[in-house]
């Protein structure tokens, strides 16, 4: 007999962070687990979340339809905490559509310029923080991969730097702790940043210059053709914001842990600047592995039954089901917590028989809603690493491996720490202390 979620145990005294205060709500929700058990509610705000780690609750999770539980609705919940509500009305080109084999390699191109701008600003030695060196980076891809004309270079990109780290989505699961303040602002600092972006991206269009059609920006104009010129240059920078935002919430700080792991793991990087690209690509999905702090949900709209493996439990409406990989990513099996790349066999863990479940364990997710853009992030992080370590001889300047901001939940892992390096270009290394 099915039995009713409102009769599950509740994680007493357990909230989510936008709610309430909560140090680390990662480690509350496991203290929550180790007393409970796999399957509970937190009660938070007016919300009421199933939380499920049993190895048949986690392939039920990943099994849910669209239609009756969304992870769309479910991020949108999520993002409109930090985005201002206009930014998702009548969107035409999505961040899901990013990823057809052509767009890819227009992307890949662009990162190669990217770098090249980054060999630029870091010279020949230095001292730089990598997450904002990675993050940087992140943005001049990006921006010159869909973001229109002249949008990567000179003040037009610093301009859009400035404004969506003001606009970060992200910031909505890495600080939660901070969204009480943006609603009571009412979003002014995010709305202000959205206009920026509607004035740089309008005068990239004002300038008139061609735009093949084929590209992606091409296809983000095309979908605004009909509309009067006003309309249209909002809609279109408010696509462009919208994928951008999407682009910036994983990747880069993917790359950033990538680097931390070789960086400390000079062998293996060594193999990796050798040119053993299937290695980098293990590094890049191992150091990600270990990063994750998503919480993965689903709003339910239409109630649902949830088998957890003990039990059926009949979820209703309003409801929200989740997991947290950071709970399972490390733990599901012994040896986990380690960095070992080469538990991977491409994008699958080479051997699962230690686990409960092949679900138990993800980078990028599983299911219908996995990563859209899990071989272009790999092959871009593949690529940068190689790059940079290749070109810079690198030192760390931390003392203890950088530790995850502790009130994020969801998304890669923020560094709480400050990462310099200090960085001398091959060739250049005489004169160095
Ligand atoms: C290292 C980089 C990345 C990681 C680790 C990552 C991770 C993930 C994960 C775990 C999911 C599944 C979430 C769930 O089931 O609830 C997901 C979905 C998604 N990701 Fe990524 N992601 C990365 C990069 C990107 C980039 C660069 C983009 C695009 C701009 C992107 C766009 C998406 C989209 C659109 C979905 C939703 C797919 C759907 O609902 O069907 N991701 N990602």
């Amino acid at each position: 007999m099915p039995v009713a979620a409102a009769s599950l145990p509740v994680a007493d005294g357990v909230g989510l962070p936008w709610d309430v205060e909560t140090r680390d709500a990662v480690e509350a929700i496991g203290a929550a687990r180790r007393r409970i058990g796999d399957t509970f509610v937190v009660e938070s705000g007016r919300d009421h979340y199933l939380f499920t780690f049993s190895a048949a609750g986690v392939e039920s999770f990943y099994a849910l339809p669209e239609e009756s539980a969304s992870k769309g609705l479910a991020d949108y919940l999520m993002l409109r905490r930090k985005l201002p509500e206009e930014l998702f009305a009548g969107r035409r080109t999505l961040p899901g559509t990013l990823f057809r084999r052509d767009d890819v390699t227009s992307y890949l191109a662009n990162l190669e310029r990217a770098l090249d701008h980054t060999d630029v600003e870091l010279g020949e030695r230095g001292e730089v923080e990598l997450f904002e060196m990675t993050r940087r980076l992140g943005h001049r891809m990006g921006l010159a991969s869909w973001a229109g004309p002249g949008c990567s270079d000179g003040t037009a990109f610093e301009r859009l730097v400035a404004a969506f780290d003001a606009l970060d989505g992200s910031d909505a699961f890495v600080h939660p702790d901070a969204m009480a303040a943006i609603a009571a602002s009412d979003k002014r600092a995010e709305r202000a940043a959205l206009e920026e972006v509607v004035a740089v991206v309008g005068d990239a269009l004002a300038r008139g210059e061609s735009i093949a059609a084929d590209s992606l920006f091409g296809r983000v104009v095309g979908a605004w053709a009909d509309e009067p010129a006003e309309v249209r240059t909002r809609g279109i920078a408010l696509d462009v914001a919208l994928i951008h935002i999407a682009s910036m919430s994983n990747l880069m700080a993917a790359l950033g842990w990538a680097l931390v792991d070789l960086i400390g793991h000079p062998d293996v990087a060594a193999r990796v600047v050798d040119g053993d690209t299937g290695l980098a690509s293990r590094c890049a999905l191992e150091s990600t592995r270990l990063a994750q702090r998503s919480i993965m949900s689903r709003a339910v709209v239409t109630p649902v039954e949830f088998d957890t493996g003990d039990a059926v439990i009949e979820v209703p409406a309003g409801w929200t089901i989740a997991t947290l990989l950071p709970l399972l990513n490390t733990s599901a099996a012994p040896g986990l917590e380690r960095w070992a790349p080469d538990r991977w066999n491409r994008y699958r863990l080479a051997d699962t028989r230690v686990l409960d479940s092949p679900m138990l364990v993800t980078a990028f997710g599983h299911g219908k809603h996995s990563c859209p853009a899990q071989p272009f992030s790999l092959s871009a992080m593949t690529t940068a690493m190689i790059r940079l370590l290749s070109r810079y001889e690198i030192t760390p300047q931390w003392r203890r491996y950088p530790r995850p901001v502790p009130q994020q939940i969801g998304g890669v892992a923020r560094s709480r720490d400050e990462c310099r390096v200090e960085y001398v270009r091959f060739g250049h290394a005489e004169g160095r202390s």
